[in-house]
């Protein structure tokens, strides 16, 4: 496995056939796990990129969030050669930008509701980097998790408007026993808290089993948003209709959880 650390060095590295692209932002764990095998199993080169993208964190990078976000290239390396990636790109911002950022992609209306109220510019953050990032690596195939559904639905939304010959694949939300959506903010909840962060996947497959918003929504004890949408819009549509998506954030303990569920 070979670490890239620079733009020139990702030019020079010698791909064969499809190339599968995993974007993250490092301090990997299982659900990365599934994304990267899930790359490994469907193309040549499977190519990670580590970078935690300051254009996405508040004031661009210059708050606590962002200087205090884990970083450990050593260890995400080990973790990454064991799962048989070909290469790991991890630049440093100023590799990254090196003349600042003047051109962004915006995301509009789909990066400005539900996870965008509480972190503005964050999706354009985002859409900025993985735009940089499809053209560094120029994969056949890039990999998201579909935990992060708004972000997932904005990168569809942005390659098909910006023409970008890339296949979007969005991986399954792995779920513990009791339906719990992996995450690795629930190493945060305290053996007490963890049948509360229950209330989300719970009222989730309510919705799905017939219930109506409003009892679904009550199911929630410190409900943020529990929300239905068109999958490709982020539109709320009725919350009959079909094929649809529902959405919910909640707060358990001091740790802000995010689910997901297809309707359909
Ligand atoms: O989901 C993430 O880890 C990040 O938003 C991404 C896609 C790697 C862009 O920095």
């Amino acid at each position: 496995m070979q670490i890239l650390t620079t733009k020139a060095q990702l030019f020079a590295f010698q791909r064969t056939g499809s190339v599968g692209l995993v974007p993250t932002m490092g301090a990997l764990h299982g659900g990365h796990a599934s994304l990267v095998r899930r790359a490994r199993e469907e193309n040549d080169t499977v190519v990670v990129s580590v970078f935690v993208n300051p254009l996405q964190f508040d004031k661009l990078g210059d708050c606590e969030d962002y200087r205090e976000y884990p970083r450990n290239l050593d260890a995400d390396a080990a973790f990454l050669e064991s799962l048989g990636v070909d290469a790991v790109f991890a630049p440093s911002p100023e590799e990254m930008y090196p003349n600042g950022q003047a051109i962004w992609v915006r995301t509009g209306r789909m990066g400005e509701g539900l996870e965008g109220v509480t972190r503005p510019g964050h999706f354009d953050g985002v859409a900025t980097v993985v735009t940089k990032l499809f053209n560094l690596v120029r994969p056949d195939r890039a990999y998201f998790g579909q935990k992060d559904a708004q972000q997932v639905a904005i990168i569809r939304r942005m390659v098909a408007d910006l023409d970008l010959p890339i296949d979007i694949v969005a991986v399954p939300i792995v779920r513990a026993a009791d339906g719990l959506a992996e995450s690795s903010r629930n190493q945060r909840l305290s053996p007490d808290e963890r049948p509360q962060a229950l209330q989300l996947s719970q009222a989730l497959f309510a919705l799905r089993d017939g219930a109506t918003l409003d009892k679904a929504r009550a199911m929630i004890d410190r409900l943020d948003y529990l929300v239905v949408v068109d999958p490709l819009t982020l539109n709320a549509v009725e919350p009959d209709q079909r094929p649809a998506l529902a959405l919910c954030a909640a707060w358990v303990g001091p740790v802000r959880l995010i689910d997901n569920l297809e309707l359909s």
